[in-house]
């Protein structure tokens, strides 16, 4: 392994300064060569400096990793998460019913497909009105309350999803920010609301806090008991039941279902009381083809495991630190910051699965924002700035709204703009005759051209779609999932466990009474100063 990562690091020392647009004039197959397939989903990866020796390279790499057995540990219930004891089954959530799965010998499949009929039976009747309000009238809202894993998936599929969305209006809160709470309740008619508390744990404090304030909410206008206008979704089963939330309407699942993996079952409730149960179906179906395609398809034509030697690649032999997402589609919005969750707390670690400190990177910082919008706020960096971020664009051959195709159009040829320009830059000699062409001359014209050019030879890959449909909006989710557990196997981490984000919870715990005026003097001067800065 440690030879083929050398050979990497040469093979770019020697090819670092051919540009982009070489590759392209070199050989005329380069799109076809450098673009993988599934179903209608496509990843170009021409507009990167791989050649046929940095892929080899890199699918030797994932060999060397055992990625091929390592997918299959994954898919087959073994306990892959090494510090929880656990398996890690979110395809487990979207295979077919007739699946046969086996956790400590138990075919986990049943029990899968028995809460999703549930949860079918749950929406469908709340969608029509069958289950009604503690007063008999049909739900018009739902909020659901969670944080993280247990918020991010809903809030970006009821987003991505809007045109299939039938059912009553569907509103998250998050934030223990009590602003959050307050500006999404204040909206909304208690007597017609539904609550969904999700959380994994059952535990978590902004979740907790805002449940209660919701409840209380309730209660301002239903009276005490409120427990018709509550669901939970769960692992904790003991703890829903101690809020008084009555098990008919208690989604669970269980422990190998990792909170940014879990939209694909319970967590996934809002999304499907938003589109009904067959577009919910269609989009765990799109999730299971990219499930199908990861661990059967070979290496190097597994859209996946190319995403992912793709992200090896620019992180750890050339070294760029960050990738943006790009979605060229508004309904898309909120995938950057899916992503950050899924990537970062996947793959956000320092150690390897011994414990001992990783000798490479890991994961990069994700960040992004839809195009066009973004055009006209950090794109000036990705073109001119000193650091390269590679990007990956997302795009769809059309959008819903067919008389607006024209403007689809638009977004398609900025979207293509945007990958072409960071690709072909354009020269300082251009750039000087743009300068004269502007009324600029001599040293003048000179300093222009500086200002006018651009580097170029900048990466991006782009994900180009016919539609964003429930089935392909699956395809992407689960695409991305698998790029990072890719990632995750080269780099040799465990991506499904979060450490790092224990420490800031247990000091909130204990900074808590301090805020409320306890004694401060234990802690630091900077913390000191602040808390007497915002006592109250
Ligand atoms: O703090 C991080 C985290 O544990 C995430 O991994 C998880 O998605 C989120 O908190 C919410 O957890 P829960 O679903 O248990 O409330």
């Amino acid at each position: 392994m440690s030879d083929i990562w050398q050979q990497l690091s040469a093979h770019r020392a020697t090819t670092e300064t051919t540009p982009l647009t070489d590759l392209f004039a070199k050989d005329a197959d380069r799109f076809e060569r450098y673009s993988v397939s599934v179903d209608d989903l496509l990843l170009d990866y021409s507009k990167t400096a791989l050649d046929d020796t940095a892929r080899a390279l890199l699918i030797q790499l994932a060999e060397g990793a055992d990625l091929a057995s390592k997918i299959d540990a994954l898919m087959s219930g073994e306990k892959i998460n090494t510090t929880e004891g656990r398996a890690v089954l979110h395809t487990a959530l979207r295979a077919p019913a007739d699946a046969v799965i086996e956790v400590d010998g138990e075919n986990v499949v049943p029990s899968i497909q028995n809460v999703l009929a549930r949860m079918g039976e749950f929406a469908t009747a709340l969608r029509d009105g069958t289950y009604a309000t503690k007063t008999g009238k049909a739900f018009t809202d739902v909020v659901n309350i969670g944080i993280g894993g247990s918020d991010l998936g809903p809030v970006m599929a009821t987003l991505a999803l809007a045109p299939y969305h039938d059912g009553p209006a569907c509103h998250f809160v998050s934030n223990v920010d009590g602003a959050h709470i307050h500006d999404v309740l204040a909206g909304l008619n208690p007597e017609t609301t539904l609550i969904v508390i999700a959380s994994k744990t059952f535990t978590t404090i902004e979740t907790m806090t805002n449940a209660q304030t919701a409840i209380t909410w309730l209660q301002g206008t239903l009276g005490e008991d409120v427990s018709a206008h509550l669901a939970a979704v769960s692992t904790a089963l003991d703890k829903t039941a101690a809020m008084g939330i009555p098990n008919a309407r208690v989604f669970g699942f269980a422990d190998w279902v990792g909170g940014r993996y879990s939209m694909w079952g319970p967590i996934g409730l809002p999304i499907m009381i938003a589109v009904g149960p067959k577009a919910f179906r269609a989009f765990l179906d799109g999730a299971a083809a990219m499930d199908e395609h990861f661990r059967n398809a070979p290496l190097s034509e597994n859209l996946p495991v190319l995403l992912g030697l793709i992200g090896v690649w620019h992180n750890n032999i050339c070294g760029y630190a960050s990738r943006a997402v790009l979605p060229y589609d508004q309904r898309l919005s909120r995938l950057p910051a899916y992503l950050q969750q899924l990537d970062m707390e996947s793959n956000g670690k320092s150690v390897a699965l011994d414990g001992t400190p990783l000798p490479r990177a890991s994961g990069p910082v994700v960040w992004g924002e839809p195009g066009t919008n973004g055009q006209h706020a950090f794109y000036q960096l990705l073109h001119q700035g000193t650091q390269v971020v590679p990007t990956e664009f997302l795009i769809a051959a059309t959008g819903h709204e067919f008389d607006l195709a024209h403007q689809h159009n638009l977004l398609k040829a900025n979207c293509l703009a945007q990958s072409e320009a960071l690709m072909l830059g354009r020269s300082w000699e251009e750039a000087r005759e743009i300068a004269e062409k502007r009324g600029f001359s001599g040293v003048d014209a000179d300093r222009m051209a500086g200002h006018l050019s651009f580097p170029g030879n900048r990466p991006s890959v782009t994900i180009a779609y016919p539609k964003l449909t429930p089935f392909v909006f699956g395809q992407i989710v689960a695409l991305y999932e698998h790029r990072v557990f890719t990632e995750g196997v080269i780099w040799g981490i465990n991506s499904f466990d979060q450490w790092g984000v224990e420490l800031g919870k247990e000091l909130a715990t204990r900074l808590l009474p301090m805020v409320e005026g306890a004694d401060a003097s234990p802690k630091d001067a900077s913390t000191r100063g602040l808390l007497a800065k915002l006592s109250t």
